[in-house]
């Protein structure tokens, strides 16, 4: 069996104590929450955790995709005026500027915020600094996880790889869509919590709220059912809208990259994380 072991550890750190003074009770075992907007939960509560950020529709399939074609990294910013300064700091000719307010391409950025403007001729070898409406937020809130994973539908058997061999507590975050819960996010949280339950089912534990997306998660199947449930979603209204129907079919494709992007609250860099490869002496 090849057994596929992140670069994350899971050493227990102290207890967490939350803004409000509760304390957080980390489990002994794995322990998968869903948070179905960045809001619902406290900051300092993801301490000693990985997080995985999902913003479906688009910006993490765009920051997975922009790295799968070969961007060396993604610099996530919560403001536009924070990514002109990173990228006024940049060596001229060696990164981009994308992102979108309302799902429109920011003026004067050379891109927007669809993973299919994120091909090799254009981004190999550079930087990006994007900033987003939701998803980078929702990154920068992560910041006291110990690992904050980039996930999407179209990374999703790294992402469970990594976080399921990690050992450690595990929240799901979903960007959500202007603070209204979005469907897209907590379907790819539900086929995250169902194959984490598949594949480490000794290990670890669905919360309720991983249990309500996973159920969420069975009602469609991949494919035509998948992509019209993200058409009819909130995300996905406002994109058909703007004439961005082509990218809902493209989020909505699973596993056609293999990398799982890891995100950093010193510097908001993302990188691909690096997974080593082990043979299992039981092969
Ligand atoms: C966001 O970060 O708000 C979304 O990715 C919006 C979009 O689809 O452009």
């Amino acid at each position: 069996m090849v057994v596929i072991h992140s670069a994350m550890t899971g050493e227990k750190d102290d207890p967490v104590v939350t803004e409000r003074g509760a304390t957080y009770d980390r489990a002994m075992s794995q322990t998968v929450t869903v948070h179905f907007l960045p809001a619902a939960f406290e900051p300092p509560v993801l301490q000693g955790s990985v997080a995985i950020v999902l913003d479906v529709l688009r910006a993490t399939t765009t920051i997975v995709q922009a790295l799968a074609a070969g961007a060396t990294r993604v610099i996530a910013t919560e403001t536009i005026d924070e990514a002109r300064r990173r990228f006024a700091d940049l060596p001229g000719g060696t990164a981009l500027l994308g992102g979108e307010r309302g799902g429109v391409r920011i003026e004067g950025f050379s891109l927007g915020n669809s993973p299919l403007e994120y091909t090799s001729d254009v981004v190999a070898g550079k930087t990006i600094c994007l900033t987003t409406t939701n998803g980078t937020r929702a990154l920068a809130r992560c910041r006291h996880a110990r690992h904050v994973l980039v996930g999407a539908f179209s990374n999703l058997r790294a992402v469970v790889a990594a976080v399921g061999s990690s050992g450690l507590p595990c929240h799901i975050v979903c960007a959500g869509t202007d603070g209204h819960v979005t469907a897209e996010d907590v379907l790819c949280a539900g086929a995250i919590a169902s194959e984490l339950e598949k594949g480490y089912a000794d290990a670890l534990i669905l919360d309720d709220s991983a249990r309500v997306a996973s159920a969420f998660w069975q009602t469609v199947t991949p494919g035509p059912a998948l992509r019209e449930a993200m058409r009819g979603s909130r995300g996905g209204v406002n994109l058909v809208e703007l004439g961005y129907d082509r990218d809902i079919d493209r989020c909505a494709e699973i596993d056609c990259c293999d990398l799982v992007p890891e995100f950093s609250g010193d510097d908001s860099v993302i990188v691909p994380m690096v997974m080593k490869v082990h043979q299992s002496p039981r092969a």
